[in-house]
C-alpha cells in the first residue's frame, strides 16, 4: 500500500543544497541544532519578528505557509517553537513538522543578506530556475525581484492529470536587505495551492475542486472495479468526481443528489443517516468518503467502528470545525491524528474545516 505523501525529512547543513556564489557566512544553511535556545512562547511574541540572523543564529528552522486567513491555526498548531510570523508565512525552530495548518512547508530555508535587487535574483537564479514569490512586505522591491526571474508555467491543470514533477522553490524579502529562500517545499505548487481548469458546466456545485485537490497530492486513487462510499454526499459533486475515475459510488445523505447525478450508471444512491450504516452491513468498500458536516466527535466515533472493523482501508474525510476550537474538538483532532498512517491536513480547498486521509 502507498504511503501518504509526507513533507520529505530535511537534511541541513552545507549538503542541502549548492552554495549560491558569493554567498558569505551569514546566508550559509542554518546552523547545527546544537544550538537551540530556550523556548520562545508564541503569545510573547504576537505578530512581531526575530531578525533572520537571530532566527538563523538559534539552531535548524522551517518556514510554513498558511492559507489566507489560518495563519493564527497555523500558530497555535506550532505553539512554542514559533520563532516569528509575517503573514502568511510562520517560521519554527527545528526540523520540518507535518501540520495540519500549513499549506506549504519550506523544508530547506536559507537566509541571505543581499546587496540590491540584481543581487537578489542572481542568488536565486544560481540555486535554481523555478521560483514563486511569498510577499510578507516590501512588495514593489520583491516585485522587482521577481521580474528578473525566469517565467515559471502557470497553465491549470486538467483533472486527472498528475501533479507536476518540477520542484519549486519558494523565497520573501522578508527585510528590505535579507532574503529568505527554499529551493525544496513540500508541495509543487506556488503557494501549495493547486490551480485547475474548472469544470463550471458539469458539477452540481464546486466541492468537486476539493476532492480534485486531494486526489491529485495522493498518491493513490479509486479506479475501476473499486467501490467508494460517499458519505454526505449531496447533491453530488464528490460523486461526480469519483464516477469520472470509474469507480463505482454508493452515496448516503438525508438530502437527495441532483437527479442527473444520481442518474449516472456508476451511482447508486440512499437517502438516510451516514451514521446509520454499520460496516458489518455494507459489504467490500475500497475508499470511504465523507463530507457530513458533523462534529469531530461524531465522525471520529464512526471512523472509530470502520477501522476497528477492518476492511475498508482508505479514507478521505472532511473534518468540519465550528468557530473557536473546544476542548471536545482539540481532543477529537489528536485522536484523528493519532491514527497510524493517517494524515490531517488543510487543503487550499478547505475553509474552515480539514481533511483526515488514511492510505493503509
Ligand atoms: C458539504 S455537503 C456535501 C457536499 C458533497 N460532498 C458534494 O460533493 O456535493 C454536506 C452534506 O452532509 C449531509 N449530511 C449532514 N448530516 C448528515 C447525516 N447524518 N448523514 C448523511 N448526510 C448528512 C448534508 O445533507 C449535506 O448534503
Amino acid at each position: 500500500m502507498a504511503a501518504l505523501a509526507r513533507p520529505a525529512p530535511l537534511a541541513y547543513g552545507p549538503a542541502a543544497m549548492p552554495a549560491a556564489p558569493g554567498t558569505s557566512p551569514a546566508s550559509a544553511p542554518c546552523a547545527p541544532a546544537s544550538s537551540t535556545p530556550a523556548s520562545h512562547g508564541t503569545a510573547a511574541l504576537g505578530t512581531a519578528s526575530l531578525g533572520l540572523d537571530e532566527i538563523a543564529a538559534r539552531g535548524p528552522f522551517t518556514v510554513y505557509q498558511a492559507a489566507p486567513g489560518y495563519a493564527g491555526d497555523l500558530a497555535a498548531e506550532i505553539g512554542p517553537d514559533l520563532l516569528a510570523r509575517r503573514d502568511p508565512l510562520l517560521i519554527a525552530r527545528g526540523a520540518p513538522r507535518d501540520l495540519a495548518w500549513a499549506q506549504n512547508t519550506w523544508l530547506s530555508p536559507h537566509a541571505a543578506p543581499i546587496a540590491s535587487i540584481g543581487d537578489a535574483a542572481r542568488r536565486l537564479k544560481a540555486v535554481q530556475r523555478n521560483w514563486h514569490c511569498v510577499p510578507v512586505g516590501h512588495f514593489r522591491r520583491a516585485a522587482l525581484i521577481a521580474e528578473k526571474l525566469p517565467k515559471v508555467a502557470a497553465r491549470p491543470l486538467a483533472f486527472p492529470e498528475p501533479a507536476p514533477a518540477a520542484p519549486l522553490g519558494a523565497w520573501t524579502l522578508w527585510d528590505e536587505s535579507a532574503l529568505l529562500f527554499s529551493p525544496r517545499c513540500s508541495s509543487p505548487f506556488p503557494d501549495g495551492a493547486p490551480r485547475f481548469a474548472e469544470d463550471r458546466e458539469t458539477p452540481p456545485n464546486r466541492a468537486y475542486l476539493k476532492l480534485w485537490e486531494l486526489l491529485t497530492i495522493l498518491p493513490e486513487r479509486p479506479g475501476p472495479g473499486q467501490l467508494c462510499l460517499d458519505l454526505g454526499g449531496a447533491p453530488g459533486g464528490w460523486a461526480w468526481v469519483l464516477q469520472s475515475l470509474g469507480a463505482r459510488v454508493y452515496c448516503i445523505d438525508k438530502a437527495p443528489l441532483e437527479p442527473r447525478i444520481a442518474r449516472l450508471p456508476l451511482v447508486e444512491t440512499c437517502r438516510g443517516s451516514a451514521f446509520g450504516l454499520e460496516p458489518e452491513t455494507a459489504g467490500a468498500v475500497d475508499w470511504l468518503f465523507s463530507d457530513v458536516i458533523c462534529y469531530p466527535e461524531r465522525l471520529l466515533g464512526m471512523l472509530r467502528r470502520w477501522l476497528a472493523h477492518g476492511e475498508c482501508r482508505r479514507y478521505c474525510c472532511t473534518v468540519k470545525l465550528q468557530g473557536e476550537t473546544d476542548d471536545a474538538t482539540r481532543a477529537a483532532l489528536d485522536a484523528l491524528r493519532a491514527i497510524p498512517g493517517s494524515r490531517l491536513l488543510h487543503l487550499s480547498q478547505n475553509k474552515h474545516e480539514l481533511t483526515w486521509v488514511k492510505l493503509s
